[in-house]
This record gives C-alpha cells, structure tokens and sequence, in this order.
C-alpha cells in the first residue's frame, strides 16, 4: 500500500472508463476513497471500487463546463467534506486534419481537455490549502513528443497541461500540494481503441502493434501499466516531485 493512502478521498475525472476507471481501482484498493466526474455512466467503476471495500461517490459532470464543474464540487464537498486528490483524466481525441479543423473543434477539445483542469483545480485547491496537503496530477499525452497528423488541436491541449503543471506545482509548493502530470504513450482504452486508425494502418490494432516497435517495451501499453505512477505520485513518498511530467510509454519518448 502505497505510503498516505488510507482514507483518503480522490476525485477522478473521466472515471467512468479506460485509465480513469483504472486508476480509481488502483487507488480504492490503497484505501482512497473515489468520487467520480464523468459525462458517462459509471456503474462499472463504482462496482470495482465497492468490491476494493471503498466508498464510490458518482457526480455527473461536464468539465468543460464551469457551472457543471461547480456542482460537482459542491457534490463533493457534501458527500465527503473533502477532496484530497484530484486526477483531471477526462479528455477527448478526435483525428482531424488542420485542413477541416473549425475554431468551434478548436474550442471544444480546449474545453474538454484544458479548460477542465483550470477548472477542477480551481475547485478543490483551496480545501486543499486549508488542510495542508494536496495532489494533483493531470494526463497529459506523449504526442508532445511525437511526429503525429490529425491531432493539432489535442496536441496542444496536452502541451498546455504540461505548462499548467509547471506553473500551478510554483504556486502550490509551499502548501503542501504537488502538481504532476503524466505522458501515456497509445493505451488500450475503449476511448483509443474505437476511434478510427491514423492514416497509413487498417485497423486499431495494426497501429498498435506499429507503435510498440519504436518503444523499448515492445508490447501495446494497457491501461495497468499506468496505475502504479499514479498510486506512487498521490502518495506521501512523492511529497517532493512536483511540477514534473513523467513519461510512461514503454520508453518511447525520451525528454
Ligand atoms: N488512451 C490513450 O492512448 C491515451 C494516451 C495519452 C493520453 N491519454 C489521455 O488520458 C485520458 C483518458 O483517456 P482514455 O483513453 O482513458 O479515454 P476514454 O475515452 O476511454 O475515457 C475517457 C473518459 O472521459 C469522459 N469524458 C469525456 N468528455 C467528458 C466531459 N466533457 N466531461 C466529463 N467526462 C468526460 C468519458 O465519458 C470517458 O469516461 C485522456 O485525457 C486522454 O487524452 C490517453
């Protein structure tokens, strides 16, 4: 069990599936207590986190939405009285080409993938602050470091965590609260495997099997092999990392 743990209350967004749902298993199997923010319906998540013995609070929430994201703080506040953890995990990753891609895609994936994290930190950072300790870690991608088409708008959304990370982790530090994020390289989560393969591969899984040739580990990553960064980088042996982006693609991306 990982050290801090027990009782604690993590609020995940995006939980309701892949590495959200991941996470929120990992972390109620260490004794956290799970609030998920999801759009979608998380009876799967909820189940695995009962079956850890842990409480699992749902609250529908688009966090793209600044009042949707203030209910689900006040949902929070009501039902545990506390936030101690904030995963910001909810995003989209829809190929477009630059060519097709409107200022409304722009706002959207921004709203969905960067606005969320301003405003869910916005949300729990100050209870947090009260009580003198806090951990924040966000899902960034290892697209920042990768040639990759069709993703300008998502691209720059992960880019902008990574920024966000650095600069909030400055603020928060003297507080007790660490700030990271993390780099997944291509996971196979229901969001990644249903979208349509880039250009040049047939289907999912041939892109898949392309991607983990240029990893060190050359097998496709699931989403198990993020679960242990994100137990160690919430727990109190972490408690001096922070501002920091980890990759954890197979050793892909190298920064
Ligand atoms: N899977 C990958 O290959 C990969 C790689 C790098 C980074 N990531 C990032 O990890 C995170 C999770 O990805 P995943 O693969 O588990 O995706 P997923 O599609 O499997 O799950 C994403 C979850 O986010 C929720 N969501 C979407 N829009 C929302 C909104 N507006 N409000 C609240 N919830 C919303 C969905 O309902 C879903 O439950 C994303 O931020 C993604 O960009 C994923």
């Amino acid at each position: 069990m990982a050290k801090g743990h027990k009782d604690k209350v993590a609020v995940i967004t995006g939980a309701a599936n892949g590495l959200g749902q991941a996470f929120a298993k990992r972390l109620a199997e260490e004794g956290v207590h799970i609030a998920i923010a999801d759009i979608g319906a998380a009876d799967a998540t909820v189940k695995l986190v009962q079956q850890a013995g842990r409480d699992a609070f749902v609250s529908k929430c688009d966090v793209s939405s600044p009042d949707s994201v203030a209910a689900m703080a006040a949902d929070v506040q009501k039902h545990f009285g506390r936030a101690d953890i904030l995963i910001n995990c909810a995003g989209i990753f829809p190929q477009q080409s630059f060519d097709d891609m409107t200022y409304a895609d722009w706002k959207r994936l921004l709203g969905i993938n960067l606005d969320s994290v301003f405003l869910c930190s916005s949300a729990f950072v100050p209870g947090m602050k009260k009580r003198g300790w806090g951990r924040i870690v966000s899902m960034s991608s290892s697209t920042v470091g990768s040639v990759v088409t069709g993703f300008v708008h998502y691209v720059s959304s992960k880019a902008g965590i990574i920024g966000f990370t650095r600069a909030l982790a400055s603020e928060l530090g003297p507080h007790g609260i660490t700030v990271n994020a993390i780099a997944p390289g291509l996971t196979k989560t229901p969001g990644a495997m249903s979208r349509a393969p880039r250009p040049g591969f047939a289907t999912m899984d041939d892109e898949f099997e392309s991607v983990a040739q240029f990893q060190a580990i050359k097998r496709a990553e699931v989403p198990d092999d993020l679960a242990g960064t994100i137990s160690y980088l919430t727990s109190d042996d972490a408690a001096f990392i922070t501002g920091q982006t980890l990759n954890v693609d197979g050793g892909r991306v190298r920064s």
